[in-house]
């Protein structure tokens, strides 16, 4: 089965987190401006993602939603038919009704979108005491 992790980080802790992981190929998403307020971002690295089985989708949390960059992304997609996907999203809020909850809903929507299915879903507080273990335990089981 090849694996494959795509994402967007502005600030490094998404990339963090998609560093720990082992066996996947990885792919980062990219646009001309990191502007997070940019609603029209030009894409300067699209993956394309078409020969993989297993794909894991990260992304920061922008204003309560996912990043305009990777929906920007994701929304260019086609067909996510038979493919295991599962995500996770990094964020600050101490709650993730705070953003964290609604981005993996958008994301989950525009999988559907596409035929994909979604496994697996996490929203990582980076600032809660166990985000270390919520790594360690996503690491392991995303990675099966
Ligand atoms: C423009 C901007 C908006 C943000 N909005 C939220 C938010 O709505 N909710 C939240 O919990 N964190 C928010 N954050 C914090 C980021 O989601 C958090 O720092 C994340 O881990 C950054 O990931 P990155 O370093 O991979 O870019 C925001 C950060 C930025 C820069």
């Amino acid at each position: 089965m090849k694996k494959c992790i795509v994402y967007y980080s502005k600030t490094g802790h998404t990339k963090n987190v998609v560093d720990k992981f082992n066996d996947f190929d990885v792919f980062v998403v990219s646009a001309e401006s990191d502007d997070p307020n940019n609603d029209h971002p030009v894409l300067t690295n699209i993956p394309d993602i078409l020969t993989y089985d297993h794909i894991i989708f990260a992304c920061p949390v922008h204003g309560f939603q996912m990043s305009k960059i990777m929906r920007a992304y994701m929304i260019g997609l086609k067909d996510l038919n038979h493919k295991v996907i599962d995500l996770f999203v990094t964020h600050l809020f101490r709650f993730s009704f705070l953003g964290g909850n609604q981005t993996l809903k958008q994301m989950t929507r525009i999988i559907k979108a596409r035929g994909g299915h979604v496994r697996y879903q996490t929203s990582i507080n980076r600032r809660s005491k166990n985000s270390n273990d919520v790594m360690i335990e996503i690491i392991k089981k995303y990675s099966k």
